[in-house]
């Protein structure tokens, strides 16, 4: 329950709103109308052409990006699933997984034009002006599709990142969709069969994985995969690109992340301790392994760390489709590749509580790698 004077205080604010601006609509009505306001006044692109880069965003030295042209030099392998060699699909797969915890796929199945169709519409939709961007993203009240900037922990965060993310649940589509964009208005027509196509390829990418693995293909096929978050990141041009940073330092905390980049260059792994740049290959999708797979596979596959850089002369435009496990499902060793002499390095979790971990730890991966391992 509100006590009075919450209630007070909350029909105050809602009364200037009312007055005071036109976002005021009954679709907004239910909504924490309060916090939508405050992330759309924060919006990177709602203020970005009229300023220098402001102190909250300038990074702790040691935290910037450093050399801000690093070596593409093609490191991350690139991998033509329209082979038909399977066992050499697989061992490409689960050693660049290995290695890098990234990798690119081409010939994977989506059809080009519906890459194309999709990236218009993300870009169109951050185009948006900050007041259409609260409505088309307050449908929700559970909130399954919401707005955000730098990251989801704006309010609390010591300080900013370049970009905002726009954020909504994919599956069950029938579920979800209705709560997703109408502006710009091919969003839902465009956008409903991109994630279908998408999650299609991230399933046999996932079956490929266990393959490699040697565990049963149909590990991943129920709790593990059976949420799918899509974000669509959005890095408008910066004035100083190096002393901050669109996307910090993480390991990404759901299953898989199938990637599609713009043409704009700015993703880097971290690899060998060295920062490698991910090319931009015209219609490849980037895949990378999150932390949980590293938890899943007893650390034979690696949840890389990543980060995104900004550049002063263009915006970029990415989307992630993440394959998430359940709240109440188990992220453990498989017992495949468990015994006497392979013991489980990690401990057993929910996802739920898998998570909490993850964002208690904040960025400090080994702090992390601490609460999760068996053996630190
Ligand atoms: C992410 C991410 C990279 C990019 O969404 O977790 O790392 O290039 N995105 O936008
Ligand atoms: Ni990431």
């Amino acid at each position: 329950m509100l006590s009075s004077s919450t209630t007070c205080g909350l029909l105050k604010d809602l009364y200037k709103l009312f007055v005071a601006d036109t976002l005021f609509t009954p679709q907004t009505f239910l909504f924490p109308y309060r916090s939508v306001l405050q992330v759309m006044k924060h919006l990177v692109s709602s203020w970005c052409n009229d300023r220098s880069l402001p102190e909250s965003y300038i990074l702790p030295p040691e935290k910037r990006p450093g050399k801000l042209t690093v070596p593409l030099a093609n490191k991350i392998p690139v991998i033509d699933l329209g082979g038909h060699d399977q066992t050499d699909i697989i061992q490409q797969i689960f050693e660049a997984s290995q290695e890098f915890g990234f990798f690119q796929v081409i010939n994977h199945g989506v059809p080009s034009n519906l890459m194309d169709e999709a990236m218009s519409v993300f870009k169109e939709f951050h185009a948006l002006s900050a007041k259409d961007k609260a409505i088309e993203t307050s449908k929700d009240p559970n909130k399954s599709c919401f707005i955000y900037t730098s990251s989801p922990n704006y309010a609390t965060e010591k300080f900013h990142f370049w970009r905002d993310g726009l954020m909504h649940h994919c599956n069950p589509l029938e579920k979800y969709i209705q709560f997703w964009p109408e502006k710009p208005p091919r969003y839902r027509e465009v956008v409903g069969p991109y994630t279908t196509e998408v999650r299609k390829l991230g399933f046999r990418i996932l079956e490929f994985i266990s393959q490699g693995l040697g565990i049963s293909p149909d590990h991943f096929s129920s709790g593990l995969s059976e949420n799918q978050t899509l974000l669509v990141n959005h890095y408008p041009p910066c004035p100083d690109p190096s002393l901050t940073l669109g996307v910090g330092k993480h390991r990404d905390p759901g299953g898989i992340n199938i990637l599609l980049q713009s043409d704009v260059y700015g993703l880097q792994v971290f690899n060998d301790e060295e920062w490698v740049g991910v090319e931009p290959i015209p219609y490849a999708f980037v895949v990378n392994i999150g932390y949980p797979l590293q938890i899943i596979s007893n650390g034979k596959l690696k949840g890389a760390e990543h980060r995104v850089v900004t550049n002063s002369n263009v915006a970029r435009t990415t989307a992630s489709l993440f394959i998430n496990p359940s709240s109440e499902t188990l992220v453990e060793p498989a017992k495949a590749l468990i015994d006497a002499s392979n013991p489980a390095l990690y401990k057993s979790l929910t996802y739920k509580d898998f998570l909490s971990k993850y964002i208690a730890a904040s960025s400090d991966s080994k702090a992390l790698e601490e609460v999760l391992s068996t053996t630190l």
